[in-house]
């Protein structure tokens, strides 16, 4: 399926199927706004509790933390992000079309790097089990040539962005021949810049001293306690907070359905470590953080890191971890390396000390932090791309099914009644109200089973349950896997135990390998 076409078909499953709603769409809509539907609150919720799990649960030295969205304006003078949380900004005079001036590099960098791949696998196919693909990369003289020419725009741009020097980004951009993508029209605005974070007003307080922020990230509440933290829960370096909440940002281009909004939800983590441990633990961190992805079962090769060319004003390294949505290749999840840059920075604003004495080392010092930090509405998205497929049944007939996996299925268990009959009803209706205090679990005795199958399919049910005749006689139900489709005739007692085994966190987690402490390397 082209990507273009998946990602047309996967927005409006959401929405006929009550995952995904456009915001206020009785108004015609508000742009990069969303709404969750019921089966959507399921899956956010329950990707929240795997995260949550991951983080809190199996790390003792992690704890949570749920800070406020509002936060005094000077978090964010501290924090960067009123001089520097800016994206450079370019409008196309013909279209009026805005657009982010480092995304229209980006985009072109991609294309060259796409004629690249396009090289490689004409090659691949040509030579087949003898093709040596790194050696091909550093000799063919048309693959070389494109790679000095995307290390040569990177390496310009970036130092176009490090001098502030926008003048140079637009020269760029028109050297390069770079077109407005919907109107074709190269007649470009100078280049500037805007900051993303959304301002209000406090209460009575009128004129600027009333200005205050929407947090733009979750992770300066994190800051901020980090004291009270570290002492009421008597927290111990190294040592971690984790939190979920809302973020806004006032994106210049928020489009690709919920990749980008303008709100949105994140998990972050801010992990507290002695200074000069950092490089060990940031990649403690891409380990662990690529483990609990690959866990999903997704697919491995939807995955790849991104070190960032531009580090942001906070951070020594820095890497995303890309996933493989409709639209390509994207950045699902950050994970940085932030020195000791907000906790010295609030310490300097607040005028109080934000450090920590070290028993070991017998001194007090403002810890260095790894952050990860992965956005809710990405990640459902990633779930919901991997998880969509259109499949032809053996009959001849069509299914569309949400393969989500088991654990995270927004419904556990349907329970279907053969036919509308009260003594079948009676039964199925005593099955949900036993396996309600567990699972998410649904009753539909509309339509004909086959319907009913291909509606828990759409929704991505893990098990439909059906109630017949001969369960009045036996005691047995018949229990349906969605993927495979495969029929058990089992005891209706049993239900509860076969769902529990293929839906437990406790498998998941298990079954992931331990990542060695950086003390262990
Ligand atoms: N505290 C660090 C931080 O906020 P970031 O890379 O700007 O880092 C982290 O954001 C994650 O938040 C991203 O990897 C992405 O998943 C998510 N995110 C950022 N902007 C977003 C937006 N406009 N819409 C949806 N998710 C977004």
């Amino acid at each position: 399926m082209a990507s273009d076409e998946k990602l047309k078909k996967i927005i409006s499953h959401s929405k006929e199927y009550g995952f995904v709603f456009p915001s206020s769409e009785i108004y015609d809509g508000l742009s990069a706004s969303y709404d969750y539907g019921p089966y959507g609150v399921e899956l956010k919720n329950n990707i929240k509790t795997y995260w949550w799990n991951a983080m809190v649960k199996m790390h003792e030295n992690i704890v949570g933390l749920d800070a406020s969205i509002f936060m005094h304006p000077t978090t964010w003078k501290a924090s960067g992000h009123v001089d520097a949380f800016n994206d450079p900004l370019i409008d196309n005079k013909d279209s009026k079309k805005r657009y982010r001036a480092d995304v229209l590099i980006e985009e072109f960098v991609a294309k060259i790097e796409g004629k690249i791949n396009k090289e490689v696998a004409k090659a691949k196919k040509k030579f087949g089990d003898d093709f040596k693909e790194a050696e091909f990369r550093a000799t063919h003289p048309n693959v070389l040539r494109r790679t000095k020419q995307i290390e040569a725009i990177n390496a310009r741009f970036k130092k176009a962005m490090d001098d502030n020097d926008l003048a140079d980004v637009k020269a760029q951009i028109e050297e390069l021949g770079i077109a407005d993508p919907e109107s074709g029209s190269k007649n470009w605005t100078d280049v500037r810049q805007f900051n993303l974070m959304f301002k209000t007003e406090l209460g009575a307080v009128s004129g600027d001293a009333g200005i205050i922020y929407l947090r733009p990230e979750t992770a300066q509440g994190i800051f901020v306690n980090f004291l009270n933290v570290q002492k009421a829960a008597r927290m111990k370096i190294p040592f971690g907070i984790a939190q979920i909440g809302k973020a806004f940002r006032n994106e210049i281009i928020a489009r690709q359905f919920i990749f980008r909004m303008r709100e949105f939800e994140q998990m972050e983590m801010q992990f507290f470590i002695p200074p000069g441990t950092q490089s060990k633990w940031y990649h403690y961190w891409k380990e662990e953080r690529i483990k609990w992805h690959k866990a999903l079962g997704l697919g491995e090769a939807n995955y790849r890191f991104h070190d960032h060319l531009k580090l942001a004003h906070y951070a020594d390294s820095a890497c995303d971890i890309e996933f493989d949505f409709p639209m390509g290749f994207k950045e699902l999840e950050g994970i940085h390396s932030r020195t000791d840059f907000d906790l010295t920075s609030h310490e300097e604003h607040s005028g109080k000390k934000l450090q920590y004495y070290d028993p070991h080392e017998e001194r007090s010092y403002v810890p260095y932090v790894i952050e990860t930090s992965i956005g809710l509405d990405r990640m459902f998205l990633a779930v919901l791309s991997a998880a969509y497929e259109e499949e032809l049944l053996e009959d001849g007939s069509k299914r569309t099914v949400l393969k989500i996996p088991h654990f995270l299925a927004p419904v556990k268990v349907a329970v279907l009644p053969l036919v509308k009959k009260d003594e079948l009803a009676a039964i199925s209706q005593k099955l949900v109200n036993d396996l309600k205090f567990e699972f998410t679990t649904r009753y539909d005795e509309k339509d004909a089973i086959g319907r009913r199958y291909r509606r828990q399919d759409a929704i991505g049910t893990a098990y439909c349950v059906t109630v017949d005749f001969e369960t009045l006689e036996d005691g047995c139900v018949t229990i349906r896997e969605r993927d495979s489709m495969q029929q058990d005739r089992v005891p209706v007692e049993k239900v509860a135990d076969i769902v529990r085994e293929q839906i437990s966190f406790r498998k998941v987690f298990s079954d992931m390998e331990a990542t060695p402490l950086p003390e262990e390397v």
